[in-house]
């Protein structure tokens, strides 16, 4: 991971802290600049704000920035001002994408100090709230991959610090608590990201399942267990084995469990699939955009680093992370359309497809799952094109029959701005997955294919409330969205996470 971004929280002191870098004021469109609580700069440096405000009347426009550079005295070397849009349309998801653009402002000046000023009373939001946006949105806004480039064009030169200006004293402990956290969420995505951006030569599933296991070094309530192929094997986990047949990489089925509750209550279970790399197999995959299929682990890295958050969060609650993790691959030994696979439940799967991969892995894992006695199941997977067409690329399909556990995801994805949409399970879905020759099959064709998908993945799941996420659109990202740049996004990692602290109401 790059170098680290060094958050801080200070109170706001009039006329005190001129020279903590570069400054991020942010105003709402049409508006006059409303002055914080102990304006902590010169008159001098708000008149210039009120002048510029004044002259232009759309330097509020939502994500519009306005860098100015100030001669007088006591003033900051650089102010950015950042619209946020109509005060009456504003959202947190908005306030993470305007954080998003004055760090990257910064740091494209070549700044490395940036202090945001944040006065929760006019930006209408719970203090603590704003400043835990105001960090996800200027560390994940700058996340770049670059552990392949040796050769640095631009000479970037990272943003350092932040620091968040916050005006009420008596809040200001809520806030650092609250930027703490997002730090560590912040973190957990990098890391994700990370994963999914490491090309399929260099993350094996064995080498994720190192990365997995280097987690728990520090953190004691943090296990893992790692089941090899000739475990698999005993325990009949035939549709995981299936779909590795064809790669020279050796299958990992990857344990993590964080145990930071009650030992007598039952825990979570995540499951995340994780294909290093899906060429499609026999049924190979155009060309095309084939190496995308290098974040095909996105679910088993959102998984992986939720879990890993929540015991660096030290939440009070027992998670389970499951994440089958192999290769896709061509090769004489590979799976053929047709072939039928007698999976861990029992239950026989006929091949239609070899690119229906996902859901065979999961199967297994789903399966095992049952183990646990878990208080619920989520999988996060990017399991079907179809999901993309539906929905498009920036949104997660849910799918399920469990309505309570729908709505704690759609509340959590309404808090973190993760969209989520849900797709609909009817019966009919069910019968056709079923095969003529086998109990089902793993492919239905096009038509509702993000459904029939989920329907398959439901026949395997025991008697538990379980949840269905496609992030196929939102996992990899074409076009780079306010605080995601493209390529990896890391969807689903604040989402589990905040599931999980709305369980343990922090
Ligand atoms: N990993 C793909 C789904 C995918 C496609 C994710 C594009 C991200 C971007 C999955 O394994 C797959 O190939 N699904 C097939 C299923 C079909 C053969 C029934 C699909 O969606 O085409
Ligand atoms: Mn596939
Ligand atoms: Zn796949």
């Amino acid at each position: 991971m790059k170098s680290e971004l060094k958050v801080t929280v200070r109170n706001a002191v009039a006329g005190t802290d001129q020279d903590l870098g570069c400054l991020g004021i942010f105003v709402f469109q049409g508006e006059r600049f409303e002055k914080a609580d102990n304006w902590p700069f010169g008159k001098e440096t708000l008149n210039l704000i009120r002048k510029i405000l004044k002259r232009n009347d759309l330097a509020g426009k939502l994500y519009r920035e306005t860098v100015v550079f100030p001669e007088h005295g006591s003033a900051p070397p650089m102010i950015i001002l950042i619209g946020l849009g109509k005060r009456n349309e504003f959202t947190l998801e908005k306030f993470r994408g305007a954080a998003a653009n004055a760090g990257k402002a910064a740091q494209s000046h070549r700044e490395d100090k940036l202090i945001l000023l944040l006065d929760p009373s006019y930006l209408q939001f719970d203090g603590p709230e704003v400043a835990g946006a105001a960090v996800e949105g200027v560390t994940l806004g700058l996340y770049k991959f670059s552990a392949f480039k040796t050769l640095d064009r631009e000479e970037v030169r990272d943003l350092k610090s932040l620091t968040i200006l916050v005006p009420e004293r008596s809040r200001a402990k809520a806030v650092r608590t609250e930027t703490a956290v997002a730090v560590k969420i912040s973190r957990a995505v990098y890391l994700a990201r990370d994963l999914i951006s490491m090309p399929a030569n260099e993350l094996t599933p064995t080498v994720l399942a190192e990365k997995a296991q280097a987690l728990t070094e520090k953190r004691d309530k943090l296990k893992v267990t790692i089941l090899s192929a000739p475990e698999m094997k005993r325990l009949g986990m035939n549709a995981l084995l299936g779909v590795a047949s064809g790669s020279v990489q050796e299958p990992k089925f990857i344990i993590v469990s964080y145990l930071g509750g009650d030992e007598a209550t039952a825990p979570l279970v995540f499951v995340g699939k994780a294909l290093t790399f899906d060429s499609g197999g026999i049924s190979l995959k155009p060309a095309e955009k084939m190496d995308e299929m290098k974040s095909d682990m996105a679910g088993g890295a959102a998984v992986l680093a939720a879990v890993s958050a929540a015991s660096e969060l030290g939440l009070p609650i027992n998670v389970v992370a499951l994440i089958p993790a192999t290769e896709n691959m061509p090769g004489g030994k590979a799976c053929r359309p047709g072939d039928i696979l007698r999976s861990m439940s029992g239950k026989t799967i006929e091949v239609i497809n070899t690119d229906a991969e996902g859901r065979l892995i999961l199967a297994d894992a789903l399966h095992y799952a049952s183990r646990f006695e878990p208080a619920a199941i989520i999988d996060v997977a990017t399991l079907t094109g179809a999901c993309i067409v539906a929905l498009g690329e920036q949104v997660t399909g849910m799918m399920g029959a469990d309505g309570p556990l729908k709505e704690e995801i759609k509340r959590a994805s309404e808090q973190t701005g993760e969209m989520v949409w849900e797709l609909p399970l009817w019966e009919n879905y069910h019968e056709q997955i079923k095969s003529e020759v086998a109990d089902f099959k793993n492919s239905a064709g096009r038509p509702g294919g993000a459904i029939t998908a989920a329907a398959f993945l439901s026949s395997f799941v025991g008697p538990y409330p379980w949840v269905h996420l496609d992030i196929a659109g939102p996992a990899w990202l074409t076009k780079g969205t306010a605080y995601h740049p493209k390529g990896a996004s890391g969807v689903g990692v604040r989402l589990l996470v905040r599931f999980l602290r709305n369980r343990c109401r922090q």
